[in-house]
């Protein structure tokens, strides 16, 4: 991280968090609702490349109402955390992957992309300057947001001229306020959240805002997730943010595919798959019919499922349920034993046998 710091040059904010706040905030750990004192800025101009690089104070942007961003959602983002480990060293999970899978998106997106050293120079930092709000404890970190906006002024529909990168960041406790306590799904038919040859790979909010609505009617169902399926309403592809596991009773471990395009591939989804290769357990990336997994529930040959994500990290699905299905699974032993393997690793507390940690 040494080589990388320095190149969003620091400018301190005059006016940080007094001690009353600060300490009121970390206190509290609310889920991406506070943010630090710094945030991170690089502009992008098509006739110059990447220019201006800063870090600056935490603050609302000017810009134009014309800007492409408002109009035709030309965005995309990632969700990385910077964990405290007992001695106090602050570190973070395979920055490397979330610069590959930002770079990803930025091309479909039609943005420029922003070399994974920038990606990564953009951590250290912010999270260098901001150092005092990386908490320590179960479950908490500072969640780290960057993202890259088209602003040029422009009601054409072409690709923006004018682009901004930011990173913000926010110290966080867990995204689902029940902790490790198992969520119920709503499963939905009428609403897709991605097609073929659409945006579902891209990290970019119009994936997220076509899964409002969808998540809105299941809330007021009692629900905490949506579960989507392909646009036949066939297979499971992944849940309002995250991915899905399921686990046999034969201890077979399966999650969708995601070589159709239309699912976002997850840095947790990922290293968990590595993780329990590491154990001997295969994971099939492969088509889940829901009809099939319903059965599998009812029958008692689906013991475990659970939802993954940066956010969510490993979090326990109890209960699936639609207008014509409600099937149950308890918290099984794998979904617990892979949060512990996991947040161990983040934590510092076991062995990183794949070098994912970053120190910053
Ligand atoms: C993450 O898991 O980091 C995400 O970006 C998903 C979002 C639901 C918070």
């Amino acid at each position: 991280a040494d080589e990388l710091a320095g190149r969003f040059p620091l400018t301190p904010n005059p006016h940080p968090a007094d001690d009353d706040e600060y300490a009121r905030i970390m206190r509290e750990l609310r889920f991406g609702m506070d943010f630090t004192d710094h945030m991170v800025h690089a502009h992008w101009s098509a006739q110059t490349g990447w220019g201006q690089r800063e870090t600056r104070a935490y603050g609302p942007l000017t810009l134009s109402p014309a800007a492409t961003i408002f109009h035709y959602g030309q965005e995309c983002f990632e969700g990385i955390k910077a964990y405290r480990h007992a001695d106090g060293s602050i570190w973070t999970f395979r920055p490397g992957y979330n610069a590959a899978r930002f770079a990803a998106s930025a091309r479909r997106l039609c943005l420029p992309e922003l070399e994974p050293g920038d990606f990564e120079a953009a951590l250290v930092d912010l999270v260098r300057a901001d150092a005092r709000w990386v908490p320590t404890g179960e479950g908490s970190s500072l969640y780290l947001r960057p993202f890259m906006i088209g602003t040029e002024p422009h009601l054409g529909v072409h690709p923006a001229a004018e682009v901004d990168f930011y990173c913000i960041a926010s110290p966080s406790g867990p995204y689902f306020a029940t902790g490790f306590d198992a969520v119920s799904i709503g499963l939905v038919r009428d609403y897709h959240r991605a097609g073929p040859g659409g945006t579902g790979a891209a990290k970019t909010g119009g994936n997220y805002a076509a899964s409002l609505l969808p998540q809105q009617l299941a809330a007021e169902q009692g629900f905490s997730q949506v579960c989507f399926l392909d646009v036949t309403g066939t297979y499971l592809e992944e849940l309002g943010g995250m991915n899905l596991f399921v686990v046999g009773a034969d201890g077979s471990v399966r999650t969708p595919r995601v070589d159709t395009g239309t699912v976002l591939e997850g840095g947790t989804r990922h290293a968990l798959i590595q993780l329990m290769k590491d154990e001997g357990i295969d994971v099939a990336e492969c088509d889940i019919a829901l009809t099939e997994l319903v059965q599998g529930m009812a029958s008692g040959e689906v013991r475990e499922l659970f939802a993954c994500g940066t956010a969510a990290v490993i979090t326990p699905i109890g209960r699936l349920a639609c207008e014509d299905f409600d099937v149950s699974v308890p918290t099984g032993e794998l979904t617990r034993h892979l949060y512990d393997r996991l947040t161990g690793i983040q934590l510092g507390r076991e062995d990183d046998p794949h070098g994912w940690m970053y120190k910053i």
